[in-house]
């Protein structure tokens, strides 16, 4: 029997991290709601209570800083394999590489809260590396006086980045830090779960994020608003990409029956950081798309999802479309080592079954008479 489609609904263990309430539209880390921790934590504090439980007092988060400040940096052996690669290389698909050359050289090893702290404090910097590369400029030191949202950005510019900009970004990784059993963290899991490191189970997380269903949205996104370009032209784009049977990107959620928490904190951001024009033009986008997804799609409650205006947000903090997807791998990344780490302190291998419905009792022919 086959459990559901997707695996909808079907619940695969216990879990101390995230809660999701899809109806009410509630987001929980840790026993907090997403919108005390959005509106008053650092990212850093956020990955501690992820990681840990609790919330760090001052002592434990100086500590805990000085572990991910002393981790940020990478070997320039990996600024050359990053130099290897295409300038028009997908930046997700240089991090996937960049985080499986880091782990050619661990052994295979229980993931622990170093390969955690290791791994997410990275990625910013792999980032900002290949942004700095392919446009012909050196990657630019980590600064240790800066926090996770501050130092990433000045290590794409160079430049000390804006305030606004770094609440924005620091809000953003916080709200992407974890949700659930998404397909990302599920993979990450069943990775975790044969025993393997846990680079091998991020880097196979990061392959399941790639796509527009989860994590490759955000672009397209972006995409869209710029090819609306007018408020007024929403209802007629909507329309004819409804009509042509695509997807409309950034709406409808697996979980959520109804607005996605992270898409109403997201939008408040997004009216302090982004020009005027585009905010405008998304909240009219996002108006038109709920109305016309409902007469499209009656029998669905489709909302805009987190995606939506996490697109809006990180054009406004000044990063590349081609980064928003491997920024969102930033944040995640302490949700994915999160739920590696509970993984294996508990774990048994992730085994489902299919149902096998093709043919039986077939007779092999000898290949000259088939
Ligand atoms: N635009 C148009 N139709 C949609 C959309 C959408 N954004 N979302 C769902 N539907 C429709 C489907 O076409 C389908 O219609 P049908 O029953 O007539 O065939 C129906 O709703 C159910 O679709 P499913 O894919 O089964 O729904 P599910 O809940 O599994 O989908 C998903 C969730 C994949 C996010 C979907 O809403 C979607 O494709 N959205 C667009 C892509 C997107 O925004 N991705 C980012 C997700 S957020 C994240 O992962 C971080």
């Amino acid at each position: 029997m086959i459990a559901t489609k997707g695996l909808e609904g079907v619940i695969i263990d216990n879990s101390e991290i995230c809660k999701i309430d899809g109806n009410a539209g509630r987001l929980i880390y840790r026993g907090y709601d997403i919108h005390d921790l959005a509106s008053s934590l650092s990212f850093e504090e956020a990955a501690y209570l992820l990681w840990n439980g609790d919330l760090p007092n001052r002592e434990e988060l100086k500590d805990f800083n000085d572990q991910i400040v002393r981790q940020r940096s990478i070997p320039e052996s990996l600024n050359t394999v990053i130099r290897n690669l295409s300038t028009s290389s997908n930046a997700l698909d240089v991090l996937r590489t960049a985080i499986s050359t880091l782990g050619v050289k661990v052994p295979l090893t229980k993931p622990d809260m170093a390969d955690a702290i290791a791994i997410s404090a990275k990625i910013p910097t792999i980032n900002a590396a290949f942004e700095r590369i392919r446009n012909g400029h050196e990657p630019i030191e980590p600064r240790d006086d800066l926090n996770h949202a501050a130092n990433y950005l000045y290590m794409l510019t160079g430049s000390s980045p804006d305030p606004v900009k770094v609440d924005a970004l620091n809000k953003y990784m916080i709200l992407l830090a974890d949700h659930g059993m998404n397909s990302s963290t599920f993979t990450a899991r069943v990775v975790a779960s044969t025993w393997a490191d846990a680079y091998s189970a991020v880097v196979a997380a990061i392959c399941a994020l790639k796509g527009p269903l989860h994590g490759g949205a955000p672009a397209p996104v972006l995409q869209m608003l710029q090819e609306i370009g007018k408020p007024e032209r929403a209802e007629e784009w909507i329309r004819n990409e409804l009509n042509s049977d695509r997807r409309l990107m950034g709406f409808g959620h697996r979980v959520y029956k109804t607005t996605d928490p992270r898409a109403q904190i997201l939008r408040e951001i997004a009216e302090k950081s982004a020009p005027k024009d585009l905010i405008e033009l998304a909240k009219k986008v996002e108006e038109t798309g709920i109305r016309i997804l409902q007469e499209y799609r009656p029998q669905r409650k489709l909302y805009a999802n987190v995606e939506f205006y996490s697109a809006v947000v990180m054009d406004s903090v000044g990063l590349p479309p081609d980064l928003f997807t491997a920024t969102f791998a930033a944040s995640r990344s302490i949700g994915w080592t999160a739920n590696i780490l509970e993984q294996v302190a508990n774990n048994r291998l992730i085994r489902p079954q299919i149902e096998y419905t093709g043919q039986i009792d077939r007779k092999v022919v000898p290949i000259n008479a088939r």
